[in-house]
């Protein structure tokens, strides 16, 4: 079995260069995707195992990336809690968000049997993947999950409805936030009972509240979740993208490793941190739909002189990719990283 340098360095261990796959790598650039997608739904592909398992495992051959990520959503846990979902052009709808949050709290009920076609897909993943592609599950942190259950869609960037619920009620804001955070361990355990190799937490919202209040009133959920998967001996990368300054509380004690947004300088975020906890990040996903690859380059060699130094550390975006993001830079990076002399004597 070859030893994997994802795994290999989120257990510390130094190699020649930093691992690399990319937030949203499955569903966005890639024509192969895209192809089948021309036949089924993206809903199709998520509620099919054998559908997901094969876009999940579509960036390893296509793109060569050191990890594959899970193909779902983080809505699905709103869906087990009976919310009605579609997704659409212009994104994931609620039929019923939370607007009367007293009277619809009651009918959040936690039905996991909507979760079992993931652990079907998980199933699927782990036999045909090669042994030195790490697997990552991933769910959404709870705050981000509140954020598309109050406001019901993602139109509004701002997400005013759920931010007003959070300020005005907030002892019925950490209802929902625990029954959240309940149904999320579950699922993220179970996960780690259907092979995955490593967790990450998706707090994409992280910045739309005040880092002090993120760090009061949120944090705590989050630390539940991560502690939950860490005691099955999976490691857990937290993406809390926005949270500035606030970083300096993310140390080894909430997760193994944290995601730096691209609005943050790795090398500042170090000195922030403890040095126990890995980083991940953070290349700006637009760079990649800049048709010139000389500028994408110099980006890139941007990343050498942290990358000679820190063995704990993931190569990956500083968010999500998107669909104008082009197929071609995104391989050429992962090229550039597996091929550039990071200096690691
Ligand atoms: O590589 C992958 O795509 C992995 C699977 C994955 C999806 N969503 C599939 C998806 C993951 C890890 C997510 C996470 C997710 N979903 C987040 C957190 C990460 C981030 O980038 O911020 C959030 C906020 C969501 C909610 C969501 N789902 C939105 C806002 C949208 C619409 C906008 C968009 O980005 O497309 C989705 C739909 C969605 N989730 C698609 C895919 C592949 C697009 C479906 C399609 O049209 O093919």
């Amino acid at each position: 079995m070859k030893n994997s340098i994802f795994i290999d360095t989120l257990k510390g261990i130094k190699r020649e260069r930093p691992p690399v796959w990319f937030m949203r790598q499955a569903g966005r650039v890639l024509p192969s995707y895209l192809k089948l997608r021309e036949s089924y739904s993206f809903r199709e592909l998520m509620l099919n195992p054998e559908l997901a398992a094969e876009v999940t495992l579509l960036p390893v051959n296509d793109l060569g990336v050191d990890a594959a990520i899970l193909f779902s959503d983080i809505l699905v846990i709103p869906e087990a809690l009976g919310m009605n979902l579609k997704f659409t052009d212009k994104g994931p709808i609620f039929d019923n968000p939370i607007n009367d949050a007293k009277n619809q709290l009651p009918s959040l009920k936690a039905d996991t049997s909507k979760l079992e076609h993931i652990y079907k897909a998980l199933d699927i993943i782990k036999e045909k993947k090669a042994d030195d592609i790490a697997l990552i599950g991933f769910c959404g942190s709870p705050f981000t999950t509140f954020c598309y259950m109050v406001e019901g869609n993602s139109a509004n960037h701002n997400f005013s409805n759920a931010i007003k619920l959070f300020y005005s009620e907030p002892e019925i804001s950490s209802k929902i936030l625990e029954i959240i955070t309940e149904l999320s361990i579950e699922y993220a355990t179970t996960q780690t009972k259907h092979g995955i190799d490593v967790f990450q937490l998706f707090e994409t919202h992280a910045g739309l509240i005040p880092s002090n209040l993120y760090i009061e009133r949120i944090l705590p959920y989050v630390k539940r979740i991560c502690n939950a998967v860490r005691n099955k001996n999976i490691s857990v990368i937290f993406f809390p993208k926005g949270i500035g300054t606030g970083i300096s509380h993310i140390n080894y004690d909430i997760a193994d490793f944290v995601s730096i947004d691209w609005q943050f300088s790795l090398s500042e975020a170090r000195k922030m941190c403890d040095n126990k906890i890995g980083f991940q990040g953070n290349l700006d996903p637009r760079i990649l739909s800049v048709d010139n690859k000389e500028i994408l380059q110099k980006e890139l060699e941007k990343f050498i002189s942290f990358g000679k130094n820190e063995y704990n550390w993931i190569f990956n975006t500083g968010h999500g990719l998107s669909p104008d993001n082009s197929f071609e830079n995104v391989k050429f990076v992962i090229e550039w990283i597996k091929s550039v002399n990071w200096f690691r004597n």
